[in-house]
């Protein structure tokens, strides 16, 4: 099979499971887990923050980020695409009790501008804006850059203003390697910023927050009465330090055979591929004048040991991630090609 579901199916390579073995380990909840705590300064550092935290997902860094930083009864204002308004079973919303604010946007990015417009003035009548968050890259738009201009634009106007601004970075790793900026000129646009290692990375579970040491001790005791405590979760840490020496440099592999398979689905009639916006590694191709319609193309996929997923109606996903070799997204553009020819 050549699984272009998502970058989140891969699995760990050998030599992974030879770091994940040789770990070493001890009780994280007691802070005594060196692994992680390695870990956790090799990432703050990238991300250019004071400290850095584990946690099991990069929902519950999500989660975590938003608690720490609002108050029941304020606004977050996010992109009405993103992930954490979309795709984490409302969970800012139902630990935090603050309501959401909606940026409407192609790309999944906006501006200090799109913000000034919603920010709440301060009247009784009104929920006060806490929190501002940004994705990058962003995964319902298809893996798109969100413009750092655009970020540090809105890092300054909502410092000016106390507004707290949070960066849900699971796939921040690819918007660093499709641009060349640092992940810490990224970071420094937030307070908080969340990142993944069970992406792209290729780790089998583990996302981290980084930010300032105020907000990393309150996220700790948040994490704490989530249930995100784990144990001799160095094992899990061990995954993410092998994935950050040997599976960053390698995602401009995964960019460019995304690119193959979008170039695949546009030349098809009927099939819609914004070809500037395959910027990293997700490939978004919109069906719905295919005539065969997307159920009988994903079947029509399978059968050809190509799995592709449908995110919406008329919309499909593939995602390339270290699951597929080039030879292997070569192979699967033939057979996009071959099989979808009405
Ligand atoms: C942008 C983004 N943020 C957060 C998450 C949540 O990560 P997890 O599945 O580890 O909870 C995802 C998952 O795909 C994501 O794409």
């Amino acid at each position: 099979m050549i699984d272009l579901r998502s970058d989140t199916v891969t699995r760990p390579t050998e030599e992974m499971r030879r770091a994940i073995a040789a770990a070493e380990v001890g009780d994280d909840v007691f802070g005594e887990d060196p692994t992680i705590n390695e870990l956790q300064r090799r990432v703050a550092t990238l991300l250019g923050k004071e400290e850095a935290l584990f946690l099991p997902s990069g929902t519950m860094a999500n989660v975590v980020s938003v608690m720490a930083q609002t108050s029941p009864g304020t606004e977050v204002i996010l992109e009405e695409g993103c992930h954490i308004y979309n795709f984490e079973s409302g969970s800012s919303a139902r630990f935090s009790g603050v309501q959401f604010r909606l940026v409407s946007s192609r790309d999944g990015s906006f501006t200090a501008d799109d913000v000034d417009r919603l920010v709440r003035d301060d009247n009784v009548h009104l929920p006060p804006t806490a929190l501002i968050a940004m994705e990058n890259t962003h995964n319902k738009a298809g893996g798109t850059l969100f413009p750092v201009e655009a970020m540090e634009g809105i890092g300054r106007y909502a410092e000016e203003r106390g507004i707290k601004v949070h960066l849900d970075g699971a796939r921040l790793w690819n918007a660093s390697a499709a641009t060349g900026i640092p992940l810490s000129r990224y970071a420094a646009a937030a307070d908080s910023v969340s990142v993944c290692l069970s992406k792209g990375l290729g780790a089998p579970a583990g996302s981290l927050v980084a930010g300032g040491r105020s907000f990393i001790r309150k996220a700790h005791r948040i994490r704490k009465m989530l249930g995100g405590g784990m144990r001799q979760a160095g094992i899990l840490a061990a995954a993410g330090l092998y994935a950050l020496d040997h599976h960053v440099d390698r995602l401009a592999d995964d960019h460019a055979n995304a690119k193959l398979i979008a170039d695949a689905f546009a030349s098809l009639p009927g099939v819609d591929v914004d070809l500037d916006r395959t910027e990293t590694n997700i490939v978004l191709a919109d069906v719905s004048n295919h005539p065969f319609g997307e159920a009988k193309i994903i079947d029509a996929l399978k059968r050809r040991d190509v799995l592709v997923l449908a995110i919406d109606t008329g919309l499909l996903r593939a995602v390339t991630s270290l699951e597929v070799t080039s030879e292997q997204a070569a192979e699967a553009a033939s057979i996009i090609r071959e099989t979808l020819i009405p």
